[in-house]
């Protein structure tokens, strides 16, 4: 028989439903909270009977001093802090967080139910640190007006060589490393820039997202420094990103993505804050700022039902 690989948290490999909740909680006494994770299973089950077509799903993590309290002695081999990527002229923040619950489906109302069951389960012992309430834009936009997505791996097979641990480390196998960010767009400032200009930071075309070509494309455009390859290959993610905000007031995205290995988003990360040692910076930073940064680990779906 032909081995099974560990099952995945379901909402990592997912097709999005537009509506998202993000959490990001700390966790007053990690060693206390641990047995209430278990329980966090049963209710999303609970909230997602109410209409079963939503495809509600909640992804649950853990930053590296939580999971240290719960995990056993036992550690995945790249988890780590998010720490603080400095360029020139930009930087993101690291801003921690020991609970990542991704809650995503297409009702914001589910959602919310979700995220209010979650939060009385898990009770005064974990403090909110960020809730952000994204949607899909248009046809899969962010707000800057351009298609998000296009190059994110597709099919449960690219999707799950992308995300999951492997044999790389056996024990976390079916697990996932998640990067969050918040960012805010300076939009003002964004739709001042002409269609070209804005298509020479993104790196492709603005209404069909065609990958602009080589000899036109700067090394400074985005999709220029997040290309990163190893090896001959190039290093691929599974991004989740939802456009949030507020009509007048901060508006962005709520970046999101999981990925085998946390190393994969250190190199994005320093490529496109100027701190890859080439001199260059992804010139889309200079019209949308990072203002929270963390890292988490979703263990598999047998792994996370351990947890006491
Ligand atoms: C302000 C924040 C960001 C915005 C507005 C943004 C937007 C976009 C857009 C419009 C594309 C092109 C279409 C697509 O392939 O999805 C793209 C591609 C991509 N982005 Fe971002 N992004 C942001 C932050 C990030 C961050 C923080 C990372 C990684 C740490 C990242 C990684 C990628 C990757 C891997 C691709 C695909 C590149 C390719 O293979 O063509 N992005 N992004």
């Amino acid at each position: 028989m032909a081995h099974q690989p560990e099952a995945c948290q379901p909402g990592i490999l997912k097709k999005d439903g537009g509506a998202g909740l993000f959490l990001v909680l700390n966790a007053g006494s990690k060693n206390g909270i641990s047995r209430k994770i278990a329980g966090i299973s049963a209710i999303t089950e609970t909230v997602s009977a109410i209409d079963a077509a939503a495809g509600l799903s909640c992804v649950v993590a853990f930053g590296a001093a939580m999971w240290s309290a719960i995990g056993n002695g036992t550690h995945p081999k790249e988890l780590r802090p998010f720490k603080k990527v400095s360029g020139r002229k930009h930087a993101a923040p690291a801003t921690g967080g020991d609970i990542l619950l991704h809650i995503n489906s297409t009702r914001h109302d589910l959602n919310f139910e979700l995220a209010r069951a979650l939060l009385k389960h898990l009770g005064p012992a974990v403090t909110v640190i960020e809730e952000v309430h994204g949607f899909s834009y248009m046809d899969s936009r962010d707000m800057t007006g351009f298609i998000d997505g296009t190059a994110n791996p597709k099919g449960a097979a690219e999707r799950r060589a992308a995300a999951l641990i492997g044999a790389e480390d056996p024990a976390f196998a079916g697990g996932s490393y998640v990067l969050t960010q918040r960012y805010v767009h300076n939009l003002a400032a964004w739709e001042k820039l002409s269609v070209h200009e804005q298509e020479m930071r993104i790196g492709r075309t603005k209404k069909e997202s065609v990958e602009l070509s080589e000899t036109v494309k700067p090394p400074t455009a985005h999709i220029s420094r997040v290309e990163i390859k190893q090896n001959g290959r190039e290093l691929k993610i599974v991004r989740h990103s939802m456009p949030y905000g507020q009509a007048r007031g901060d508006a962005g995205l709520f970046f999101i993505a999981y990925a085998r290995g946390l190393g994969i988003f250190e190199s994005m990360l320093a490529s496109m804050f100027g701190a890859a040692g080439d001199g260059q910076y992804d010139h889309l930073m200079d019209f949308s700022q990072p203002v929270t940064g963390s890292f988490f680990f979703a263990p598999s779906l047998k792994m996370l039902a351990a947890i006491r």
